[in-house]
């Protein structure tokens, strides 16, 4: 009798580049070595008062099913959130979901067959390989040079990827893993790209607020001449530190999208009734929480940029937004090396858990001597965490 096997797409899906590394790590744990974990973009701060405040004074006695299209306060709230940003949306212009991540799974699969193309920029958030596998759906990748800090290339070279299959473009910005901010001239770029191939754009604005450059948050909705194209993946999870609430959203102001996708939610249900509740008097006054957190980001990636400077041979330009910092490490395979410093290296009884970049890439080969941090401890410990990998590139160049 044949065994029974799992479909093929399942064993193409590749294991999360962050979490690949956990049972290394538990052992090195086990052993009473501290790691600091700079991998995971999971934050440390303290998410609003408010939220846990609702949560906590909730008097229903069940939890039923909350309607598709979320409960009406909290998609209410979503929109008085995105209003600051310009951008007017009608209700059924607003789906919760669970985190971004559905949010993206959602509208992947509202745009494409499988079969047709989704183009992309590497490196890029995994979980989107993860989803192309899952659905179906080929990622065509242009490359963000490292050397360039990840500038767009001009557009013809982006359109020379652009077949017949081609049925969006996805944009991060901020983005994970480079810690890019898109520019002006290069949104511009792209929405003319979609708007010449009559394509849509997935915009991922997780990381909207977190910018270091001062300049005022916005959305790629408020572009009115590109709204019919747009639809924007977005998340409570790290503007608000609440990745455990798992709320998002996917907008749009085109109606045949956000009709696909209620379809779609229905299918799925619903999102959870307590994070939603919870997260109304958060998005209704969003600012002060969020200029907080943004400035210790900003904090936070001055200390990584410090440390790194001190550090012979590592090659890097700070992160303009997001929570991370991409890096090159003179290192062959920073996998190997992340190997080394979760198994073999310690300092006074620590070490740090850093992330390689190759499975951010889509192109084999790529990103091999590249890593990125995640800026999720305080400055004390980031500062630490620097040097620890100071001393740990250079255990192994020794080791070599
Ligand atoms: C660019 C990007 N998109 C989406 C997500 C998923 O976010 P969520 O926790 O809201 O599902 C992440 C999480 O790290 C991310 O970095």
């Amino acid at each position: 009798m044949q065994k029974l096997q799992v479909s093929k797409r399942g064993q193409d899906v590749i294991a999360s580049p962050i979490r690949k590394f956990l049972p290394l790590m538990q052992a090195t744990e086990k052993k009473g070595i501290k790691v600091l974990k700079i991998n995971v973009g999971d934050p440390d701060l303290q998410p609003p008062a408010e939220f846990f405040k609702v949560v906590r004074s909730y008097a229903g006695k069940s939890l039923p099913y909350t309607p598709s299209p979320g409960i009406p306060a909290h998609t209410a709230a979503w929109q008085t959130y995105f209003r600051q940003f310009g951008v007017e949306l009608p209700m059924s212009g607003i789906i919760p979901t669970v985190g971004c991540a559905e949010a993206i799974l959602l509208a992947m699969q509202a745009v494409c067959d499988p079969g047709d193309e989704l183009m992309v920029f590497e490196p890029l958030y995994s979980s989107y390989k993860s989803f192309a596998v899952m659905t179906g759906i080929k990622l065509v990748p242009v490359l963000l040079p490292f050397e360039k800090n990840f500038a767009l290339p001009p557009a013809a070279e982006i359109e020379k990827k652009i077949s017949a299959k081609t049925k969006a473009i996805v944009v991060i910005n901020p983005d994970n893993p480079t810690g890019k901010l898109w520019t002006d001239q290069e949104l511009k770029t792209v929405v003319a790209i979609a708007k010449k191939h009559n394509l849509f754009i997935i915009s991922d604005e997780t990381y909207r607020e977190i910018r270091f450059d001062g300049k005022k948050p916005a959305s790629l909705l408020a572009d009115k001449s590109a709204r019919e194209h747009v639809i924007v993946c977005d998340s409570a999870s790290k503007r608000f530190t609440m990745p455990g609430a798992r709320t998002g959203v996917v907008v749009s102001f085109n109606e045949q999208v956000m009709r696909t996708l209620l379809k779609f939610a229905q299918a799925r249900l619903s999102t959870p009734t307590l994070e939603q509740l919870g997260l109304v008097p958060v998005l209704n006054n969003s600012k002060p929480y969020v200029n907080k957190i943004v400035k210790e980001y900003k904090k936070r990636r001055d200390v990584i940029a410090e440390g790194l400077g001190k550090i012979p041979g590592v090659v890097f330009k700070p992160a303009q937004g997001a929570i991370y910092q991409a890096l090159q490490i003179p290192v062959k395979e920073s996998e190997d090396f992340v190997r080394f410093m979760v198994s073999e290296f310690s300092y006074k009884g620590k070490t740090v858990m850093v992330t390689p970049m190759q499975d951010f890439y889509i192109t084999p080969g790529r990103g091999r001597s590249e890593i990125r941090l995640a800026y999720v401890l305080d400055s004390r410990l980031l500062k630490e965490a620097m040097e620890i990998l100071r001393r740990g590139l250079e255990a192994y160049a020794k080791s070599k």
